[in-house]
């Protein structure tokens, strides 16, 4: 064949490819969610298997070997007891509650871990849903006001990111009013911009056992046909002062991660939710799939669609695999 031009030449050797890699990932790409509990035990989380449900000892020592891989954030998803579960979620900004503790624990313990909160009502809401519940429907403007009160309360626990999941119009700006009316100026808003209304969340909210219980939530999780309106989030987010914009799944909605990266200067996160681990995972049980190279695979496509940050339940087991391939 008379062919000068040939794409192979530079897939010919590792060296090779390694120069012409475009993409790359490194630990500290990772934030890594974990899960907690008031109880003393460790407990293993049945919808999720590979993930636990820590009590605030197994938290702390869990986030310092996640640091010590190179990991550098974390986000917190307490598991409430159905006792403090009301209808106007006020567990979700109690100074002594369990996240404000757990802030604590990690900052004095690692002070250089970056912890980041969620910010949604449905751990501590009789009703399961991010927002407060009246007559079936979710309530917009009183949300964002105990959403206001969360944030502070975890901002002086010590948070360095607030991360609000909930999807409710105009929270990024009260939020950071509120912050900064608190003295907090310093602590970041990290913005859940295109949060898709998905079925990708099921053991995730069985791990909290968070699910609604009625309705779903899509009046406020966006439709996932929708591509434009991820911009249009996106475009309030960065009026309204996010520090950090997010898409939520992360591999179903690659064109979504790009779409934004096309639009933004902002840092640009995404979650690999419980739903797409789990797939991994199972697929990978019976040795159907390889589970590593899967793994590898789908965050190198979440990174190569744009994203900066990936919140990621495989953080530890990427990072261990990522500190040994550099070796
Ligand atoms: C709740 C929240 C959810 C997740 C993160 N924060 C669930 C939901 O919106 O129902 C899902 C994470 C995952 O599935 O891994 N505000």
């Amino acid at each position: 064949m008379d062919l000068p031009i040939r794409p192979r030449r530079n897939r010919k050797s590792a060296g090779v490819r390694a120069l012409v890699r475009e993409t790359s990932l490194s630990p500290g790409d990772f934030i890594l969610p974990l899960f907690l509990h008031a109880g003393a035990a460790d407990e293993p989380i049945e919808s999720m298997p590979g993930c636990t449900r820590w009590s605030l000892e197994g938290l702390v020592k869990e986030a310092g070997e996640a640091l010590a891989l190179g990991i550098p954030g974390m986000v917190l998803f307490p598991a409430i007891d159905d006792s403090l579960k009301t209808a106007g979620a006020e567990e979700s900004f109690n100074a002594e509650g369990l996240i404000p503790q757990a802030i604590q624990a990690l900052k004095s313990a690692h002070p250089e871990l970056v912890v980041m909160t969620d910010i949604a009502l449905d751990p501590y809401n009789s009703d399961g849903h991010d927002g407060l519940v009246v007559d079936g429907e979710i309530i917009n403007d009183e949300t964002v006001g105990v959403l206001c009160h969360q944030a502070v309360c975890h901002a002086e626990a010590g948070a360095d990111i607030v991360s609000p999941s909930d999807m409710m119009d105009g929270r990024v700006a009260e939020l950071r009013d509120a912050l900064d009316e608190h003295g907090h100026e310093k602590v970041s808003i990290c913005s859940y911009t295109a949060k898709y209304a998905s079925a990708y969340y099921g053991p995730f909210r069985g791990a909290l056992g968070s699910a609604p219980k009625a309705g779903d939530k899509k009046t406020y999780q966006m439709d996932p046909a929708n591509r434009r309106e991820a911009v249009r989030e996106l475009l309030l987010d960065e009026e309204e002062g996010a520090d950090i914009v997010m898409v939520k799944p992360a591999g179903p909605y690659l064109d979504i991660i790009s779409e934004l990266r096309d639009h933004t200067a902002l840092p640009m996160a995404a979650y690999q939710v419980s739903g797409e681990y789990l797939m991994i995972k199972s697929a990978s049980k019976d040795g159907w799939i390889d589970e590593e190279k899967v793994m590898m695979e789908s965050l190198m496509g979440i990174k190569r669609a744009g994203a900066d940050i990936i919140l990621t339940y495989f953080a530890k087991d990427a990072a261990r695999l990522l500190t040994q391939q550099t070796r």
